[in-house]
């Protein structure tokens, strides 16, 4: 492995959200998970990690490993259960884990949509309604105005083109509406509610630096033929870039989440072959955005022989990237510990540490990565 070199600063961190770790919800996910058949495992989110009580664990194994930076959400439906009444008990339930965070020199970055909402709402089209976006304004403003002295990075939604995608296209995520119309509506309607919560952001505390989370895929042509290249420049537009470029002027910092990559063949099959330096590649291509990136995800359910490679091999491209020029800040592993994987309950791990907290040999890895480079 080539010798890694990191700038000053970098955060190593990991990342989860609340919805898949905290336990103990009431918003739609909860709702849609007990129906029968759309969990693969037919269990619930109900107490998964038990992190709404277990944070000062949590905290305790971002110390142990080392980790200087902690990605999470705050969950909407706890602090808003009715419109306009902000739960003061729960953002004081918040405010002391941001405490103690910082109290520990781990950043925090915190994620205000993370594929779930308050029942109030789902109940009115989520996304797809435009009132929506006016509540989720208020709601970020609001962050921003109760954490903004203790939280500087804001990863505002996580994933709106997975959102979309499993949730209207495929239909197998909450909210399960099949419909090609509404989830473009809801898409076009997350381009907006990200820009207004900009706007209430900043005006609540300018000091806030507003990212996003986006799901990026590095697609590359198969062949040097024209139609190879055509078609990898297109999924790259759709995928990665066209709702980035949208709200381009609303953003502080760009947060990519990796996990796949394909290579884009015209002929059948369309996609075919893994890219070995995918996160290379697309840390490259960010750089046209002009803007400082950090890694707000990128992990593997693999068996853990393999998520010690994953993440040698991982840290080792982020390193060569940032030597050719990219301003990255910092790096997620997702996740902290395993939780619940959505449509996969609990068949998919990806954790450095099982559910009961237990460390697998990977976070040792990951320590001793952290530790070499933060000198
Ligand atoms: C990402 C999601 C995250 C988790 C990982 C495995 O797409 O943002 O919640 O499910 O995949």
């Amino acid at each position: 492995m080539h010798k890694l070199k990191f700038p000053k600063n970098f955060l190593f961190g990991a990342a989860t959200a609340a919805h898949q770790i905290e336990g103990h919800l009431n918003n739609d996910w909860a709702r849609w998970e007990k129906i029968p058949g759309n969990v693969s495992d037919h269990r619930t989110s109900e107490i998964s990690a038990d992190s709404w009580n277990k944070w000062r664990q949590d905290i305790r194994l971002l110390k142990n490993t080392s980790q200087n930076a902690y990605r999470f959400s705050i969950e909407w439906s706890r602090i808003e259960p009715t419109p306009g009444f902000f739960d003061k008990k729960v953002i004081g339930r918040y405010r002391e884990m941001i405490d103690e965070l910082n109290k520990n020199n781990i950043t925090p970055m915190v994620t205000l949509f993370h594929f779930t909402l308050p029942l109030w709402v789902a109940d009115i089209g989520g996304f797809t309604n435009r009132k929506t976006i006016d509540y989720f304004a208020r709601f970020a403003g609001r962050m921003a105005q109760e954490f903004g002295r203790s939280v500087e990075l804001w990863s505002v939604l996580n994933e709106p083109n997975v959102y979309i995608n499993k949730g209207y296209f495929i239909a197998d995520w909450c909210p399960g509406k099949k419909s090609y119309i509404l989830g473009v509506k809801a898409f076009f309607n997350q381009i907006s509610a990200h820009k207004q919560a900009y706007i209430s952001m900043k005006k609540a505390n300018p000091r806030v630096k507003v990212g996003i989370a986006m799901n990026m895929t590095a697609f590359l042509p198969a062949g040097r033929n024209i139609f190879d290249r055509i078609l990898s420049r297109l999924a790259r537009w759709i995928v990665n870039e066209y709702f980035i470029g949208r709200i381009r002027k609303q953003l502080d910092f760009l947060g990519i989440n990796s996990y796949a990559s394909y290579k884009v063949q015209a002929k059948k099959p369309i996609l075919s072959g893994k890219i070995a330096d995918s996160l290379y590649q697309l840390l490259i291509e960010a750089k046209r955005w002009r803007l400082p990136i950090y890694l707000t995800e990128n992990g593997t359910p693999a068996a853990d022989v393999d998520r010690q490679k994953f993440i040698q091999g991982n840290l080792s491209q982020l390193s060569r990237a940032i030597a050719d020029g990219t301003d990255l800040r910092g790096y997620f592993y997702w996740s902290l510990i395993d939780n619940f994987e959505w449509s996969s309950g609990y068949t998919m791990k990806f954790g450095l540490h099982d559910i009961n907290r237990q460390p697998r040999k990977s976070a040792k890895v990951y320590k001793k990565i952290i530790e070499e480079n933060s000198k």
